[in-house]
């Protein structure tokens, strides 16, 4: 069956209004209704930043993939476009699967994976998966161009395309999967339409993973950072607890040149639910990330609720000196601030106190003396379903939820910052948590679900100091 553009207009229409909105984001972007994944084509054109994304509109579970369409003047108030491609086949029969845009001239192309099988749909050996075009004047309405590069003969895994302009060239990476080994493949084009294999940009050394998903290749300062999200890598202790991984191995290339890698792979960020991030150039010259704030095989409560999955924040990237890639929000999300809340404590001892009734959208300060504070647990609690606490004995800064009822359970952490003080910016909305430690050193993002909103401070067994706290809500 061929799906239309129209058919999923005409269904989002009708479940939009259908949506339970308890845990429907505020100043996040997620779909009108039904299922989203991966952050697509993400572009600044014609004045506006738009995003794409996976999306199945017929149902809160993934299915044959469309790419919904939403643009923003300032990355916080989004609009809602016509889906922007749908699996009309013969290229894209089964899915029209993640990949970047580009702004080419007075156009924007998109460059995506058509995701198709030749017979049985049960067999991976019927898999094709192959590169695509499609280009609009309006940034609204696209024309499909088809195919515009083959699946390389013995493979089957070979998508997300991410596309950029180096001089006079086009460049493109893509993920693939070669038996049991990642890699990333690179591409060369003088017109969008004809690509030149440049070889292998990079490939899963062993225990690295199986598929390297969503390729991601961009300069940062002098370096260029390589980030992509892995499938088929093992935890080990307290990294890489998620299902997969998304991080970066920074090093240095240039066209015509092998990347010559000077960092190891890292996660990129610490929460229970980030994947798939994309990159791309606001026109100010900042490299701008977003990622999808879920995890692939975990629960989504809100499913039941007509809808599934949205965006992180976006969140400027630079680059440390020592390779360390730092994420804070972009600053337009000061735009969202309404009153400011200081919150009436300083020290704390052997209790909890509440210091919002109703944290529902809202960004959190909390900057804790670390020097003084000797209480083994202290932190903030957003009812008894979740706690963002620093944990004496162990060390560490730790995400936590607990929701038994949603089979959602859990501990996210990083190894306890150094320094006296620990400053932790916290933006909540209906659905999630991002935590900025000490202005991008580190950040951790998750998925929650509370019942009630009431937001705590907390220090057990000790006393804890605070030196800065409070709270935004935010529009
Ligand atoms: C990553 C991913 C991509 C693929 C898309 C399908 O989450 O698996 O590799 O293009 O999702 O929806």
């Amino acid at each position: 069956m061929t799906l239309h553009i129209a058919d999923a207009e005409q269904v989002l229409t009708e479940k939009s209004d259908q949506l339970n909105t308890r845990w429907y984001p505020y100043y996040h972007l997620a779909a009108r209704a039904g299922w989203m994944n991966d952050p697509n084509g993400l572009v600044w054109f014609d004045g506006w930043f738009h995003a794409f994304y996976q999306h199945h509109p017929y149902s809160t579970e993934w299915g044959p993939m469309h790419w919904g369409h939403a643009r923003s003047r300032d990355l916080m108030r989004w609009e809602h476009l016509p889906v922007a491609l749908a699996p009309e086949g013969p290229e894209d029969k089964d899915g029209c699967f993640s990949g970047s845009a580009v702004v080419n001239g007075n156009e924007l192309a998109l460059i995506y994976t058509g995701h198709k099988f030749h017979g049985d749909p049960s067999s991976e050996d019927n898999l094709y998966q192959v590169q695509c075009l499609a280009t609009s004047r309006d940034g609204v309405n696209f024309t499909r161009k088809g195919q515009i590069l083959d699946t390389p003969s013995g493979l089957h895994h070979f998508r997300d395309p991410k596309v950029w302009k180096e001089g006079e060239m086009w460049y493109m990476v893509v993920g693939a999967r070669v038996e049991d080994t990642g890699q990333v493949r690179l591409y060369r084009s003088e017109d969008l339409h004809h690509w030149h294999e440049q070889g292998i940009l990079a490939e899963a050394p062993h225990g690295m993973g199986y598929m390297w998903e969503c390729p991601d290749f961009f300069t940062l300062d002098d370096k260029q950072v390589l980030m992509f999200s892995p499938q088929g890598m093992a935890a080990e202790g307290y990294a890489n607890r998620n299902l997969f991984q998304s991080g970066y191995i920074v090093g240095r290339w240039q066209p015509g040149e092998k990347f010559i890698q000077e960092s190891k792979f890292q996660e990129l960020d610490h929460g229970h639910d980030f994947y798939a991030p994309q990159s791309f150039l606001a026109p100010d010259g900042r490299r701008i990330v977003i990622g999808w704030m879920d995890m692939w095989e975990s629960p989504l409560p809100e499913q039941q609720d007509g809808w599934a999955g949205m965006f992180t924040l976006p969140r400027e990237l630079v680059i440390t000196p020592n390779n360390q890639l730092q994420m804070r929000p972009v600053h337009e999300v000061e735009s969202l601030r309404e009153e400011w809340y200081s919150w009436p404590v300083s020290t704390l001892k052997n209790k909890q106190l509440c210091v919002m009734h109703n944290c529902e959208a809202a960004e959190v300060i909390v900057t804790w003396d670390t020097s003084l504070s000797e209480a083994e647990q202290y932190g903030i609690a957003l009812d008894d379903g979740m706690r963002l606490y620093i944990d004496n004995q162990a060390k560490r800064l730790i995400l936590e939820r607990n929701y038994p009822q949603h089979n959602l359970c859990g501990q996210r952490s990083i190894p306890m910052p150094t320094g006296d003080e620990l400053n932790l910016r916290v933006f909540f909305d209906r659905s999630s948590v991002e935590v900025f430690v000490n202005d991008g050193e580190a950040c951790l993002s998750s998925r929650i679900y509370p019942q009630q909103r009431q937001l705590n401070v907390f220090a057990w067994s000790g006393n804890a100091v605070l030196k800065e706290c409070g709270a935004w809500n935010l529009r």
